[in-house]
Formats: structure tokens, sequence, C-alpha cells
């Protein structure tokens, strides 16, 4: 059986009916290895609707989904479990994941306390070793793509680009850029140049990422737009986060913080704004690409994003962990955070499917990659395997619909119950947990 709806809508029940892109019959059997998934397939799909097969096929060869439907043979017995995309979290910052959890007096507080410290010794082996407990974290979550600032240093782009390409992960990366307050100050403008010049590309994309506002000289934001201009790279960085930084970058730059950056030339199709919790209507119609990160706003006490507002703007709405000021890593936890905040809100929050749809296609398309975020022909093989007896209870009514295994997945999901995780069709590492660290005797 298979499932379709209209954008966001509830999934309405239809026939199976496998599709297959068009190079496919040419290409099997010809190039490459192939390999046949099978099990419980779940995915939204790029023209709104949503597919669901009980006893589906993925069909993947060198990496890249080639069809998807119904075969009789398979190389990969998944079956009862659900296969899923991967999902994409649209801001997280890698350093910061040995901070998570930490009890903030405040966003600016925090950041001089906390985050900037642990940042400013986030370089060498121990940025090496963190970077890649970083992605193994991630990919236990179920996140196979990610948009990602690093420490200031170079060697922190250097190591999270090596390692994203080595899981084979999309990604957007930079250095967050600040000259004023911080731990980095000269260079960093070269360095960001020399690092998008030698890093970017199509899969691993560089991201010029002023820090905020109030990290950067009116010079450095200017020299960031400029940079972005000239390589045509993507932007991001966070707007409008929290009462006291919005106060403070009025006072220094005397105009609206979406105006400090429209006047660097930051405002471009492809940049991403975190956070976006104190917006005007002039603002909403400002920005393109949003990353939405509830958790974290609450975390800092920062507010809470208007929903209807974002949602009405037109503006792609994605998700966000923003580890360090969000606990984990877990796209499932952000998921229901959003539910739980916006369902008691004026106007309609977000129901499973939409929620779902964010995670994973919502984020694709808010990072401008065409070739993830669903499970489809063309796109990369990027899924995970949920245990369908952690989603589904027993004594659950047989012939459920589609709708309500997507609340299921949505309000029950967790990392508990991801067996696999799969990047271009390549079994990921299992999750790090087995390491046991032991506190050092002071
Ligand atoms: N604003 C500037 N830097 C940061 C950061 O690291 N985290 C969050 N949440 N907000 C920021
Ligand atoms: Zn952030």
């Amino acid at each position: 059986m298979a499932g379709d709806a209209g954008a966001g809508g509830r999934i309405v029940p239809r026939m199976a009916s496998p599709f297959e892109s068009e190079q496919t019959a040419s290409k099997r059997g010809t190039i490459g290895a192939v390999t046949v998934f099978r099990g419980h397939i779940l995915s939204p799909l790029s023209n709104g609707g949503w597919i669901e097969l009980r006893d589906g096929t993925l069909e993947v060869e060198d990496g890249v989904i080639v069809s998807v439907g119904s075969a009789e043979k398979h190389d990969v017995d998944l079956r009862p479990n659900l296969i899923i995309p991967g999902f994409v979290d649209t801001h997280a910052h890698v350093p910061q994941l040995a901070i998570c959890g930490v009890h903030p007096d405040g966003l600016l507080s925090w950041l001089r306390k906390w985050v900037y410290p642990l940042e400013a010794e986030f370089q060498g082996g121990r940025a090496r070793e963190l970077t890649k407990w970083f992605f193994r974290e991630m990919l236990a979550n179920g996140t196979t793509s990610a948009a990602l600032l690093t420490s200031a240093w170079p060697e922190s782009v250097d190591i999270c680009f090596e390692l994203a390409r080595e899981y084979g992960v999309h990604a957007w990366i930079g250095p967050p850029l600040m000259d004023i307050g911080a731990y980095r100050r000269a260079r960093v403008l070269e360095e960001a140049e020399e690092l998008a010049r030698r890093w970017d590309s199509k899969r691993q994309r560089f991201a010029v990422t002023p820090r905020f506002a109030l990290s950067c000289s009116e010079e450095l934001l200017q020299g960031a737009g400029d940079l972005a201009r000239a390589l045509d790279l993507p932007v991001q960085t966070h707007l409008n986060e929290n009462p006291d930084e919005i106060r403070e970058v009025r006072h220094r730059f005397r105009r609206s913080y979406i105006e400090v950056y429209e006047d660097a030339g930051l405002v471009r199709p492809n940049s991403l704004f975190a956070h976006c919790v104190w917006m005007g209507k002039r603002d909403w119609k400002k920005v393109r690409r949003v990353s939405h990160c509830p958790g974290s706003n609450l975390f800092l006490k920062s507010g809470i994003m208007d929903w209807p507002a974002a949602t009405n703007s037109g503006a792609l709405i994605s998700l966000g962990s923003d580890v360090g000021a969000g606990p984990d890593l877990s796209i499932y936890r952000v998921m229901r955070q959003a539910w739980s905040i916006h369902a008691t809100q004026k106007g309609q929050g977000p129901g499973p499917e939409e929620l779902l749809r964010m995670a994973t296609l919502g984020g694709a398309e808010a990072l401008g990659f065409q070739d993830i975020g669903s499970l489809e022909p063309g796109r990369s093989a990027d899924f995970q395997v949920l245990d369908w007896n952690r989603i589904v209870p027993p004594g659950a009514p047989p012939a459920e619909s589609a709708h309500d295994l997507v609340s299921r997945i949505v309000h029950r999901g967790d990392r508990s119950a991801i067996r696999h995780v799969y990047v271009s069709g390549k079994l990921m590492p299992p999750p790090p947990e087995t390491e046991r660290r032991t506190r050092p005797v002071p």
C-alpha cells in the first residue's frame, strides 16, 4: 500500500505504484554496484506528496537511489523496520557539543562564559577528536546532512571538511567570523577566502558565517558580504535571537538587525538565518531561509518564534538543533519541541507531516541541496532504519494510517529507535556510546 498527500497535508492511502527514474532502466545492470534494500518505506516527496510502501524496495546504484518500488528480490532485508530519509540539521556548532546542558544566564553571558573559551581551545588534536565525535553523534541521531559552524581557527574548518568528505555527508561549513570581543581578530577574512577556495564543492559548501552582528565590525560584515558575492557562497548567521542582543545591536549600529546585514550585502537569496525569534513584518519579507531552533530558544530564554508569521512569510523554514544551546543532536527532540511550543500558540501549529517534512526535505531545500532529503530516484541514498517495534507499540491497530505512523515517528522516535544509518548507500559506523569515558580524578 502507498500513501500520498498534498503539501504538508494528511496522508491519504493510495495503491502502490513503483516508480523509477527515466535513466533507471538503461542504468540497471550496466555500470556500478546495485544494492536493493527492502523494508517499510516512508518519505515526503518533492512534489508535495508522500510515499508509503509497507513492503517496498529501494534500489541504489553508486550511492544514488535509482528506483523506489516493490521489487521481488533484495540484497538487504530490513523488514519489518521503517526506512525514512536522514535528517537535515540546519544549525549546529561543532565545538559546542561539549557544553550542552550547562546552565545559562542568557545568550550574551553564556557566550562569554562558556562558548568563547571552549572554542578558543578548539584546535589541534583536540579539535580532530571532538569533530569526529560530533559526526558520529550526528549520524547516530539519524542526521545525515547539516549546516555547521566550527571554531574560528582555520584548522578546525579543515578538519570538519575532511570528516564531512570522509563520511560523505552534504554540509554547509563555516568558521564564525569575529573581530570584536572574541578570541580571534586578525586575518579572519583572508583566511575565510583561502578556506573557501580550498574546500567549497557541490556537496560540502563553504558558508560565509559572520557569527552575529555583535561579534563583527562594519568592515568585517562588509568584507563577508563581498566574499559571498565574489565567490557565490552561501551565508549563515544568527538573526534576532535574543532581546538583550537585539537591544545592543540597535544601540551599536543605530538601525535594525536585518538592516545591518542588508547594508553589508549579507541578505542574499541563499542566506540562512538562525532563530528569527523577534521579527517584524518587514523582517519576515526579507528572509528566504530560516533555521528554526525551538529548543535553543527556550533554553537560552530567548523567546518563541511566531510560527504563523514564519510559515506565512513564504520563507523556507527548516529545523536546527543549535548544539550547544540545544541539549543534543536529536532532530526528533527538535520536532517535538516545535510541536509542543506551537500547538499551544495562537493560530495553527505544525502537524506531524509538516514536522517530518521540515526535518528532511525542508532542510535539504533550505540548504539548496536538490539531491537529498527524500527517498526518490536521483537522490542520494541517505536514510535511517527505524525499529518498527520501538515506533509502534504492541497492540496497535494493524491497519493504521500512514498519518498515524508519521505521528508516531515524530512523537516516539529517538536515537535508541535507530538501527542503522546509511549515507550514499553506505552503512555508517555504530554510535560511540560503547566507549566508556571516565572522569579524571581531581
Ligand atoms: N549568537 C552568536 N553566537 C551564538 C552561538 O554560538 N549560539 C547561539 N545560540 N547564538 C549565538
Ligand atoms: Zn547558533
